[in-house]
């Protein structure tokens, strides 16, 4: 893949866990290596769910502190805070004076935080796509690193390019979506779902677990009987193709395949192989304070400020404002 301008960004909400690191951040990690890399904390867009305002700003710092621990370098990358930016915005509002309410309104990814929020169906939920447009399109992102759930938005987000380009001029080109070849952990309690902090801390493995954590989640992981092909046990399988040595996994494998498997001596060496794994993320975690995770995102700020800045002053000539 020639250098790309790759964006992509998270909502700061809590802990990640294995399946928010095997989609994402690895990737991230990878990518910064390569590419001009924007990797945002998407605070905005995280106030549109309910949440704690006591808790948030917390929440956005430990955001940053788990992209350290995983091998971002700012030094390779910009990491940077949405709301230290403000042009996303004003940005996110010119697009919405040229989106179509009914394109909005096919969101699959609204309909399901509207059935789940029935109390809080704010404006903020429906115009959420368009705020990510914007993240996008201010760094004239080429590539985005995402989940298959964030396709739909990726598709809005190149029409809104083709719009804004029809009405106002050639100013955009259409970013297209990264997918890589992401394993889908499940939840460890139920799991024909996938792994996701609204179903609960116990379904989750946080990347900062400590070992003994790990272990106890593991051990209550449900895997039925069956020889290993029920969807825990595959779940469990994902885990250690990730998580364990390809020595390791293979004997997995081959004993899931004989119908041999057995689940506890999975589980004690998945517990181990997951907890040493992140052994070294949990102590760069631990060690980094507070005052260098915000100078590191106020320099990010800084930079992708550089390049929204530029793009706001053109598209602001472009639709006739200045
Ligand atoms: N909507 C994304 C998610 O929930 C987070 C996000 C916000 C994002 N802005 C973005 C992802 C821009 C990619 C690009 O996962």
């Amino acid at each position: 893949m020639p250098k790309q301008t790759i964006f992509s960004g998270i909502q700061p909400t809590g802990r990640l866990h294995l399946g928010n690191y095997l989609g994402s951040l690895r990737h991230f990690v990878e990518l910064q290596t390569k590419h001009d890399c924007y990797f945002m904390i998407a605070d905005y867009h995280s106030i549109t769910e309910d949440y704690d305002p006591r808790r948030k700003r917390a929440q956005t710092l430990e955001l940053a502190a788990e992209f350290l621990a995983a091998g971002l370098d700012p030094k390779k990358c910009t990491i940077f805070v949405q709301s230290d930016v403000p042009e996303h915005l004003e940005l996110a509002w010119i697009f919405n004076a040229i989106t179509p309410i009914s394109l909005l309104e096919r969101m699959t990814q609204y309909k399901d935080k509207a059935a789940r929020q029935t109390k809080n169906v704010n404006a903020g939920l429906f115009d959420y796509p368009v705020l990510q447009a914007a993240d996008i399109l201010l760094y004239h992102a080429t590539a985005v690193p995402v989940g298959a759930d964030q396709d739909q938005h990726l598709e809005l987000t190149r029409e809104i390019v083709r719009l804004f380009n029809n009405r106002f001029g050639a100013t955009f080109t259409e970013p297209k979506t990264l997918h890589t070849n992401v394993p889908k952990v499940m939840s460890l309690l139920a799991p024909d779902k996938k792994m996701s902090k609204s179903l609960g801390d116990a379904h989750c493995i946080h990347l900062d677990d400590e070992p003994d954590v790990v272990a106890a989640k593991i051990s209550k992981a449900v895997t039925d009987t069956g020889g290993g092909t029920s969807l825990g046990a595959r779940n469990l399988l994902t885990m250690s193709e990730a998580f364990s040595s390809k020595k390791t996994y293979d004997s997995f494998l081959a004993d899931s395949a004989a119908g041999t498997l057995q689940y506890a001596k999975l589980k004690q060496t998945l517990a181990k192989d997951i907890a040493g794994y992140f052994a070294d993320f949990r102590t760069k975690k631990k060690k980094l304070h507070t005052k260098r995770v915000e100078a590191i995102l106020a320099a990010g700020a800084k930079r992708a400020a550089r390049t929204a800045t530029k793009t706001m002053a053109a598209v602001r000539k472009k639709i006739g404002i200045r």
